[in-house]
């Protein structure tokens, strides 16, 4: 047995912050981040969305949606172990910028979505946060403990932004991605799942918790050339390792981060790859951390781009600095 994703659901703010927009407030310019990044706008949770609700709603929302989708699939016969959410037995989210220390919002979420027979637990790993709970999920499954699991990637690093810093603040975005998961005897399914942690640059990009006093507090700091170089030597270096289990199948798409699309044309120049194969929508959403991966996934799945039976492989890097690739056949 092994992980398949069985439906997809994504969630951003509706506040849309063009570059423009923060030109007016800070020293940059749209020619600047767009050239740099490639970003051209974020969403950002606005005032109207209390503090206890940022990460709640946003996630709650793209679940709603995967459990939508995966219920009409089981309707139509096509989610083979997943028959309802009541067989739900595992929730996991990845997130870095939760609205509580505790409880996890995974038992949040839990508990508005009724999933009364669920284990649920948090995962902080930053950017690569999305990659580890569905490796998680995944392992979780082979073992036969769980056949059902629901897997989140959410964040709103809008609210560790220090505004005054024009070298961090142009980056992110907020939002929440989630897939549903069940167990596969078949085909599709998670083929190889990699985690790593470099054991070394855990100041180039941080922010202190949360609890922090006012003087102190979490504003994001980072040594963005440091991590650039990082991602662009571990990156493909991880995907390598991952392709071993490919037995050279063709990878349709390489469903990577999105921190910035200089970042991913490097990666696929070093895997001699043609960027027709790195989709990529952080034009739209800037750096999402834990949700880009999932976001993205439910993007293409929508648009009809990816079908079952097709290979992926899924990279994310960041904080840490951790780094991992996923090769699943959707
Ligand atoms: N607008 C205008 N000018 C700017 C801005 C801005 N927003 N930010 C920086 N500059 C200026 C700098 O001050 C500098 O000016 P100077 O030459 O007069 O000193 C110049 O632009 C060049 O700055 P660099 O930092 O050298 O720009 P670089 O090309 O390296 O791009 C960037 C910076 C985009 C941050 C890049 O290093 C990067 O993408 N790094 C990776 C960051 C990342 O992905 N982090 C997230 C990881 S995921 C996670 O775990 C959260």
């Amino acid at each position: 047995m092994k992980a398949e994703i069985i439906s997809l659901g994504a969630s951003v703010p509706e506040k849309t912050v063009t570059n423009d927009d923060l030109s007016k407030i800070m020293d940059t310019n749209d020619e600047w981040i767009r050239t740099r990044t490639g970003i051209r706008e974020r969403h950002i949770s606005g005032e109207d969305i209390p503090d206890e609700e940022k990460i709640f709603s946003l996630s709650l929302d793209a679940c709603e949606k995967a459990l939508k989708r995966a219920e009409e699939m089981a309707e139509a016969g096509a989610a083979r172990s997943f028959k309802g959410r009541e067989d739900i037995e595992l929730v996991i989210v990845a997130t870095s910028t939760p609205d509580f220390s505790f409880p996890a919002t995974a038992c949040r979420l839990q508990e508005a979505l009724g999933l009364k027979a669920a284990a649920a637990f948090d995962i902080s790993l930053a950017c690569t946060g999305f990659i580890a709970a569905l490796g998680t999920a995944d392992a979780y499954i082979r073992a036969g403990i769980y056949k059902n699991a629901l897997v989140v990637g959410a964040d709103a690093l809008s609210r560790l932004t220090d505004w005054g810093d024009r070298g961090t603040a142009v980056l992110f975005g907020d939002g929440a991605g989630a897939a549903v998961l069940g167990a596969s005897d078949g085909d599709s399914g998670v083929i190889t799942s990699i985690l790593h942690s470099a054991g070394s640059g855990a100041g180039a990009l941080y922010s202190k918790a949360m609890y922090f006093n006012e003087a102190e507090k979490a504003a994001m700091a980072m040594d963005g050339k440091r991590v650039y170089d990082f991602a662009v030597r571990k990156t493909p270096e991880v995907i390598r390792e991952a392709l071993e289990a490919a037995e050279g199948q063709e990878v349709k798409f390489f469903v990577l981060h999105q921190a910035n699309i200089r970042i991913i044309e490097a990666v696929a120049k070093r895997l001699k790859e043609p960027m027709e194969k790195f989709p990529h929508n952080i034009e739209r959403y800037g750096n999402t951390s834990a949700a880009s991966i999932p976001i993205l996934l439910d993007e293409l799945s929508r648009e009809g781009k990816i079908e079952k039976g097709d290979l992926l492989c899924l990279s994310g890097f960041g904080a840490g600095l951790a780094y991992g690739a996923i090769l699943l056949k959707y």
